[in-house]
């Protein structure tokens, strides 16, 4: 097995917390605290990305997302950490008012390229593009795909395990739920679970793709993975369950029955939720785990998010 260097970037360990809510208690995994700028899941797979940007000698670092993205808000922060610059290629338009993460990337300096939804189908085509002109003017582009979830940002999850195998029996527990965006959170979830040899289920819930889009992506990457650095492991189908629905109304959007949620959550425990992604897999948690009382057999992973709150402050005002 090769194991991949990193550079030291995220607050670990991170809480594993028994939170009470509705009456019930349930186990959080408070990955929202993995720091305060550079904050949430993503920044576990930049230790590992940002460390091969700098072998690479990278003069900029590329990357996508929405204009809210929280990856892409956290990229910037991290190259300008290692003194690197970043371009941005994001999903959608300019705002005067920059809020949430957009206003973040602008703070701290990254280049933004907007793109329409058509364009952005084709972002890895444009990145690359861009990346071959610099490479004649002998420049160096890091190009890091959505969600950072390559082979090697993946590990960032892979290695999360063994942080958590510390915290708690884990032959008491039968499942993690994590909100699924590109799919490299679970796919290292899944890795690291088949390399400790436990028994625990990823539940991961969907909110950009399909059910069997983000399946087959999380599959794809994990056995890349596997390839790649001649994991000692195989992966078993049953232990990846998607749970689906949670996201009809779209990426960008949320329902207000979760917003109720999410302010009834944070009003009664501290604990914030992000429209895209977490408070919609706490939605999928409450109402699959909390309510049925497996919350102390199942932990909630909390991915972060917090700036895209910000973007989205009038619907969070409005709604009771
Ligand atoms: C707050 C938050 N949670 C969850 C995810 C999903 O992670 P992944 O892209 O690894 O599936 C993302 C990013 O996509 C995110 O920003």
């Amino acid at each position: 097995m090769i194991l991949p260097k990193k550079i030291l970037l995220a607050n670990i360990p991170t809480p594993l917390q028994t939170i009470k809510f509705d009456g019930k208690n349930f186990l959080m995994k408070r990955d929202d605290l993995t720091g305060v700028e550079l904050s949430g899941n993503k920044v576990r797979k930049l230790e590992y990305l940002i460390y091969q940007a700098k072998k690479e000698k990278a003069d900029i670092i590329f990357t996508d997302g929405g204009d809210q993205s929280n990856h892409a808000r956290a990229t910037a922060i991290a190259a300008a950490s290692a003194g690197i610059k970043s371009k941005l290629f994001l999903w959608g338009k300019d705002k005067p008012n920059a809020d949430g993460n957009l206003f973040l990337d602008k703070l701290y300096g990254a280049e933004i390229s907007f793109l329409n939804k058509k364009e952005f189908s084709k972002v890895n085509e444009i990145m690359f593009d861009e990346r071959a002109k610099l490479l004649k003017k002998n420049k160096n582009a890091f190009v890091i795909p959505e969600g950072g979830s390559t082979t090697l940002g993946i590990w960032g999850y892979i290695s999360f395990m063994n942080e958590l195998n510390k915290q708690i029996d884990l032959k008491k527990i039968e499942g993690i739920v994590a909100a699924a965006g590109s799919g490299g959170t679970a796919a290292g979830l899944l890795l690291g679970i088949e390399l400790l040899k436990l028994n625990i289920k990823v539940f991961a819930v969907n909110v950009l793709y399909s059910k069997d889009e983000i399946k087959r992506k999380i599959f794809h990457l994990a056995e890349g993975c596997i390839l790649d650095y001649k994991l000692p492991c195989s992966l078993n189908e049953k232990k990846l369950e998607i749970i689906d629905g949670y996201s009809s109304e779209g990426y960008k959007n949320i329902t207000e029955d979760k917003l109720s949620l999410i302010k009834k959550f944070a009003q009664s425990t501290g604990i914030l939720l992000d429209p895209a992604y977490t408070g919609k897999a706490f939605k999928a948690y409450y109402d699959n785990f909390i309510l049925k009382n497996k919350g102390m057999k199942n932990i909630f992973l909390h991915t972060g998010g917090l700036f895209g709150v910000f973007g989205k402050r009038e619907k969070y005002l409005s709604t009771k």
